[in-house]
């Protein structure tokens, strides 16, 4: 029998928050809001408090965590900062952003994976810059979901996943972004590669760092295998329903598909409509689409279909990140 959600959802109360930093401060772990999705924080300096999240999550320690900062003062004390980097973080901090860079040895090797980089973000949520404040440390925090299941963009996403793992998560929302902040490797500022598509476009990147950003599409991965470049794990983010991708979904494929698949797709499509018939974002506006698609795997995810069909974002920016996590949910 699986066990019963326990953990608590506390409103971001200023009493709550300083429960909640007192808790971090003390090596336990906490469910946190943030504008992209949902992560699960430990005090980044603590392996032991660390540890705790690769248990509640199942996720191998090959597979490092990023490092969450209040302001870009913090960024010295835990990164080796470059020029590109401090651009970057100047232009999109707070923000949905990531940048991998040289660790500074106070970082534990849990943390980093035992890799010589770590990942450090600035979230843009108040709550969450609060509780990092409050608690007066860097919180390590990857997205609060089950290794490989789809990321939580509520409270509610967290306790139903992790909530007999945890104590306690703090609600500060829906997610306002809903896919997992844009991941820019600037270990070498001459040559930025992209290590995962986010809210934040490498057009955008690129712009702002005068150079191209290379983006290798991931293809390979298991799970046990070292992240030197991260987030390449190809099967991610995925519905336990067998998800098929298509360019369009055409009448055609909804005809001869048996009653029990379901059809999401970016916009709502013009006259169709039936009961397995789902659409992101009604008039297709791609932020929308972003913001709704993992509640949505979930909620279908759950339903009792046999099969789901999805269809790919057309176009650039949000597009590149929604068809980089619909690939990992439907990869096999
Ligand atoms: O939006 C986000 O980034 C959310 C919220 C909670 O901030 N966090 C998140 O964390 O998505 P996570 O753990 O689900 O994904 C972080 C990715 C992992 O795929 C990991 O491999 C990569 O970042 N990563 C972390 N440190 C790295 C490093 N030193 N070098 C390369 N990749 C790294
Ligand atoms: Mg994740």
């Amino acid at each position: 029998m699986p066990r019963k959600p326990t953990a608590r959802i506390f409103r971001g109360t200023p009493r709550n928050l300083s429960y909640l930093a007192r808790c971090l401060q003390d090596g336990d772990i906490v469910g946190v809001p943030t504008e992209t999705v949902y992560g699960l924080a430990a005090d980044a300096l603590n392996p032991r408090a660390c540890q705790k999240i690769f248990t509640a999550k199942g996720r191998p320690t090959t597979d490092p965590l990023i490092v969450h900062i209040a302001s870009l003062s913090e960024l010295d004390a835990i990164a080796v900062p470059n020029a590109a980097a401090l651009r970057l973080a100047k232009k999109f901090w707070p923000g949905p952003l990531t940048l991998i860079l040289p660790k500074k040895p106070v970082v534990p090797a849990i943390v980093s994976a035992g890799l010589p980089s770590v990942a450090v973000r600035m979230p843009a949520h108040r709550l969450f810059r609060r509780l990092i404040q409050l608690s007066g440390r860097p919180l390590a925090a990857p997205s609060a979901n089950p290794f490989g299941y789809i990321s939580p963009t509520t409270a509610e996403h967290v306790r139903a996943s992790l909530g007999s793992k945890i104590n306690s998560i703090l609600d500060g929302g829906p997610a306002d972004i809903g896919l997992e902040s844009t991941i820019i490797d600037l270990r070498n500022p001459a040559r930025p590669r992209l290590l995962r598509p986010g809210a934040i476009s490498r057009k955008a990147l690129a712009a702002a760092l005068g150079r191209p950003v290379a983006w290798r599409r991931p293809k390979t991965a298991a799970p046990t295998q070292a992240q030197v470049a991260p987030g390449l794990l190809t099967r991610h983010y995925s519905p336990r329903t067998s998800l098929v991708l298509h360019a369009h979904i055409t009448p055609a494929l909804i005809a001869k598909s048996g009653p029990n698949e379901a059809f999401l797709h970016i916009a709502k499509p013009a006259g169709r409509t039936a009961k397995n018939i789902f659409w992101l974002d009604a008039r297709g506006n791609l932020h929308g689409a972003a913001r709704r698609l993992f509640a949505q795997l979930r909620a279908l995810d759950t339903a009792g279909y046999r099969r789901l069909h999805a269809e790919y974002a057309c176009g650039q920016g949000p597009a590149e990140a929604i068809n980089d996590r619909l690939r990992r949910a439907a990869a096999v």
